[in-house]
């Protein structure tokens, strides 16, 4: 029997357009809001119409000794061309890229997860450590 994790792709974020990337600034404190971003198809642009696109991407921060994680964003992409007219008819399309600001007096570590339409889940993890 799958578990959900089976279903989870992870690749090379440079020669995979599905994967998340992670990214924040160099340099950290404790304590003090950081903001991070997710996107997808940052080295490879992904497709993004009605029919192949980025539906959605979670954030979550699993702190260090600490055995569950904390969701700290998500964001569905919603638009993506379809109108009235019919699929790739609108000027609409969200782009699949998404930022949140955060704070921790922890290091530990970021997840995303992202889901295209038709290529299924994909998930990337970064550390997070403090400068001092
Ligand atoms: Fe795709």
């Amino acid at each position: 029997m799958k578990k959900i994790s089976d279903l989870v792709q992870e690749s090379d974020w440079k020669t995979e357009k599905h994967v998340p990337v992670i990214d924040f600034p160099k340099t950290l404190q404790k304590d003090k809001m950081f903001e991070i971003s997710v996107e997808v198809g940052k080295e490879i642009a992904h497709p993004n119409t009605t029919e192949h696109h980025i539906c959605w991407a979670s954030l979550y921060f699993l702190p260090e000794g600490e055995k569950f994680p904390y969701q700290v964003g998500h964001y569905e992409f919603s638009a993506h061309g379809a109108s009235v007219e019919g699929p790739n008819t609108s000027s609409v399309y969200t782009n699949h890229r998404l930022s949140v600001w955060n704070k921790t007096r922890k290091a530990g570590k970021l997840f995303a997860v992202s889901l295209c339409n038709i290529h299924g889940l994909w998930q990337s993890s970064k550390e997070i450590e403090f400068s001092s």
